[in-house]
């Protein structure tokens, strides 16, 4: 797929259908979050690859967005400054975005999992034995999807695009 056909193709979606995904593609997802920029090249992100059928329905509670979903990537990051300042929420959202549109080029659905995760991050984080200094920011669920949500009303460019100064050139 054309890079900005994946852009567009992409949706959130919460329903998947019970066929497994390879670690194969699941590796080249987390591949595509580690290319991803972070400030001062920290690169202070983990990734946890759930497709263990018994841990998978261990997180499922999490939220709806896993429904029927094989296999998940849990986004672990480590909230350290750097010397520029923090930007480990950027690093993460950054990673999380790659890894979003990488399962859609491999034909595959997902979903930014973040909402969610804050009311049962510490359950996450024993279930996944997750050390103390890392956050367990969010997470996808990844597998082949068993809905084609619609595409949500988005701005229109010419609404929100300037030119050389807000809203000059319209
Ligand atoms: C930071 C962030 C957190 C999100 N958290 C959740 C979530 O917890 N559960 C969920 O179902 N969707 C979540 N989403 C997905 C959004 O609801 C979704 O991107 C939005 O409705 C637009 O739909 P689209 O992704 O199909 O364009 C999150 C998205 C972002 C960027």
């Amino acid at each position: 797929m054309d890079f900005f056909e994946v852009v567009r193709a992409r949706r959130s979606v919460r329903k998947y259908g019970p066929d497994p995904v390879g670690r194969d593609v699941l590796k080249k997802i987390v591949a595509a979050g580690i290319e991803a920029p972070s400030g001062a090249n920290m690169q202070l992100r983990q990734y946890v690859i759930v497709d263990d059928p018994a841990v998978m329905e261990r997180i499922r509670p999490v939220s709806p967005a896993l429904t029927g979903a094989p296999a998940a990537i849990v986004l672990l990051v480590e909230p350290k400054p750097t010397r520029f300042g923090e930007f480990w929420i950027q690093d993460a959202s950054a990673a999380m975005q790659n890894m979003l549109l990488a399962a859609v080029a491999l034909g595959c659905a997902a979903c930014w999992v973040e909402g969610a995760i804050r009311r049962c991050e510490d359950d996450l984080r024993e279930l996944l034995a997750v050390p103390d200094h890392l956050r367990v920011w969010s997470l996808m669920p990844v597998g082949l999807p068993a809905e084609s949500p619609p595409r949500p009303s988005k701005s229109a460019p010419d609404e929100v695009t300037h030119y050389n100064r807000f809203a000059s050139g319209r």
